[in-house]
């Protein structure tokens, strides 16, 4: 499984020969815009956990380009389905065997509404088993005691967590989420894009090392292999 970032929580993920978009918010994203053309995205599939703008911008751009069926709540799914893309809809605490392996929609804690103001549902998560490896996006949300439960579902190989605070959590709970989820090894997203969320690189890493924890953060562009 190969993950690269394009800033905030949008994730390429190529597994199995498919190729996953997560959340893509890349055209607008400051970070991002010079140096990712999304016309140069591969998808057959893009996950979207919430409908927030810095989650779904480049869904609709995407998935004209590509073809690429999109997977989310059943409200979010029910919005591009109207708009004439294929979707395949979910709602929390289901799970589907797709081509590229098992994906179960999961709690979070946050709001999930378009910016139009149309009902993006509830928000949510993504794990994902992989044939090898296993992942958990956690999408934007709190440290919620739900986490506890995907080590009773999924062994984790890598935990995706936001760690900017002020609209989700920060590293200290990232950290706790860590250990709820039982995953060590934390891929942090969700930080430096607009200034609410800007952090000291350097700290946050300091403290999930000082919890016996592996914090990486990726350049825009920038990939890890699981
Ligand atoms: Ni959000
Ligand atoms: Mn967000």
């Amino acid at each position: 499984m190969k993950i690269t970032f394009y800033g905030q929580n949008s994730l390429g993920i190529e597994v199995s020969g498919k190729n996953l978009i997560i959340d893509p918010f890349i055209s607008s994203n400051p970070l991002s815009k010079d140096t990712i053309d999304i016309r140069s995205l591969k998808a057959d599939y893009i996950l979207l956990t919430h409908a927030h703008q810095d989650h779904v911008l480049d869904a609709e751009a995407i998935a004209r380009n590509t073809g690429a069926k999109i997977v989310s709540n059943y409200e979010i799914a029910m919005h591009y389905q109207g708009m004439g893309f294929d979707v395949h809809p979910m709602n929390h605490g289901g799970s589907w065997e797709f081509d590229f392996g098992r994906v179960k929609y999961v709690n979070a804690i946050h709001t999930s509404t378009f910016a139009d103001g149309t009902d993006g549902g509830f928000p949510g998560g993504f794990v994902i088993e992989g044939e090898h490896k296993n992942i958990y996006i956690a999408g934007d949300t709190a440290l919620t005691m739900d986490m506890k439960l995907i080590p009773m579902w999924t062994k984790l190989d890598l935990a995706i967590l936001p760690i900017g605070d002020n609209f989700t959590m920060g590293v200290e709970d990232a950290i706790l989420a860590s250990d709820f989820v039982q995953c060590d090894k934390v891929l942090g997203v969700h930080y430096d894009t607009f200034g609410y969320i800007e952090i000291d690189k350097e700290m946050a890493k300091k403290k999930f090392f000082d919890a016996g924890k592996d914090l990486m953060l990726l350049g825009i562009g920038e990939s890890l292999e699981l």
